[in-house]
């Protein structure tokens, strides 16, 4: 029986692990990780599988089909999270998946192909600034050169990784030879507001926004607030706040775009002395990619032309580069062919969220359920949901693994 009351404390007990008291930060390779991983471990080997952490530290837990090593479906999320988060984003679709194989496992069934859930360990890319590393190593298209990206201590991925217990070397370990996969499912809250609006505990989603991150340093040059006039001020603040606006502008003038300036340091940082330094950070998405990366150009060059006119220098690195993920219309057939089993409408929708099918698709068809959220919060404290959206969405989930078939292959 699905238990949908352990999903949502198995939720509440992966959120007591944050590096924050009173609310939920968990990013990759920290003791808090370490910390929820075990309990990950555990319930699957609680319900049936085989279980370890990979080479990069994502959870994969195997459940063996009628005979051990036949290819897999593979159904996932992530366990990191931004910072002050909620709850369910990433988190749900981990403990949706191990309580869907409880189930099998309860009544002794197994498919003609094996399970592996995992729970990806970075899909924020919040410590490293890059995102779906989890995902990139399963699916063998880690980047390397990544293990040199520094944190905000200045720790570098490969030290952290070291620090963890992992070997930089091996990360090429965790990928999957295509032949042994079938699929990716991920069931995920919305965090948006469709469902909701519309009365709908559930969704298909058809694609996923495209998306690119940027860090950018500007240096000015640092001096005395009181003695330097305003005429001779190299300010590398004054200078990052005319960039966030033109993001703004740029963005907002196109209705499909979103651009977020969502981290800014100064530095030194004091009352009294003039910004010499600032490193910020962009995210650009759209449901279409050359709209994104036109936007992306222009935006590099207003940048660099408010530089020139303030006289400081602008450095832009690009983080993240993830263009358009299609759900495989299979997928979306099959997925909906169960929501529609359980009585239930069935409404296709993109994602403007990001996901970890973005980086599996590399490996194989990716395919998403959608679960209403409160009013489409998340990214924030107030993300909530309900127990029997939390029971939809499993029941809807579980129905879609019992049935699957994999692509070519012919329906009873
Ligand atoms: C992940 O949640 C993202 O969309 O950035
Ligand atoms: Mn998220
Ligand atoms: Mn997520």
């Amino acid at each position: 029986m699905l238990d949908p009351t352990r999903i949502m404390e198995r939720c509440d007990a992966l959120a007591r692990h944050s590096e924050l008291p009173g609310g939920l930060t968990r990013v990759f390779l920290s003791s808090e990780q370490r910390a929820a991983n075990a309990l990950v471990l555990g319930w699957m080997r609680e319900a049936g599988m085989s279980a370890k952490l990979d080479a990069i530290g994502n959870v994969v837990g195997r459940y063996e089909g009628e005979r051990p090593g036949l290819p897999a479906l593979l159904l996932g999320s992530h366990l990191d999270t931004v910072r002050d988060a909620g709850k369910y984003d990433g988190m749900l679709g981990v403990v949706s998946a191990i309580e869907c194989v409880a189930d099998l496992a309860a009544r002794g069934k197994r498919l003609s192909f094996a399970i592996e859930v995992i729970g990806f360990a970075d899909e924020e890319g919040v410590r490293f600034g890059s995102t779906l590393l989890g995902s990139r190593a399963v699916a063998g298209t880690f980047k390397r050169d990544l293990l040199d990206s520094v944190d905000a201590n200045g720790v570098s991925m490969r030290a952290a990784m070291r620090e963890s217990g992992f070997d930089p070397e091996r990360i090429a370990q965790a990928a999957h030879r295509r032949e042994d996969v079938l699929a990716y499912a991920e069931l995920h809250i919305e965090q948006g507001p469709l469902l909701e609006a519309e009365g709908l505990s559930v969704g298909v989603v058809t694609m996923i926004n495209g998306a690119t991150r940027l860090a950018i340093g500007v240096e000015g040059f640092a001096g005395h607030a009181g003695t330097v006039p305003m005429n001779l001020r190299r300010d590398a603040l004054a200078a990052a706040a005319e960039c966030v606006l033109a993001i703004e502008r740029r963005c907002g003038a196109v209705p499909e775009l979103v651009g977020t300036v969502g981290k800014l340091e100064t530095l030194p940082g004091a009352v009294n002395v003039i910004p010499g330094k600032v490193r910020f950070t962009i995210d650009v998405r759209s449901p279409r990619d050359p709209q994104r990366l036109a936007a992306v150009t222009e935006a590099v060059a207003e940048m660099q032309a408010i530089a020139r006119r303030r006289d400081v220098a602008i450095k832009v690195a690009t983080t993240h580069e993830g263009g358009v993920a299609k759900c495989a219309p299979w997928l979306q057939e099959q997925i909906g062919a169960a929501i529609a089993a359980e009585g239930l409408p069935v409404r296709g929708l993109p994602s403007s969220a990001g996901h970890d099918g973005m980086a599996m698709i590399d490996l194989a068809d990716i395919g998403m359920l959608f679960v209403r959220c409160k009013k489409g919060i998340s990214h924030n404290p107030a993300e909530a949901i309900t127990l029997a959206d939390a029971e939809i969405g499993a029941r809807v989930f579980l129905r879609f693994i019992e049935n699957f078939q994999p692509h070519g292959a012919v329906r009873s």
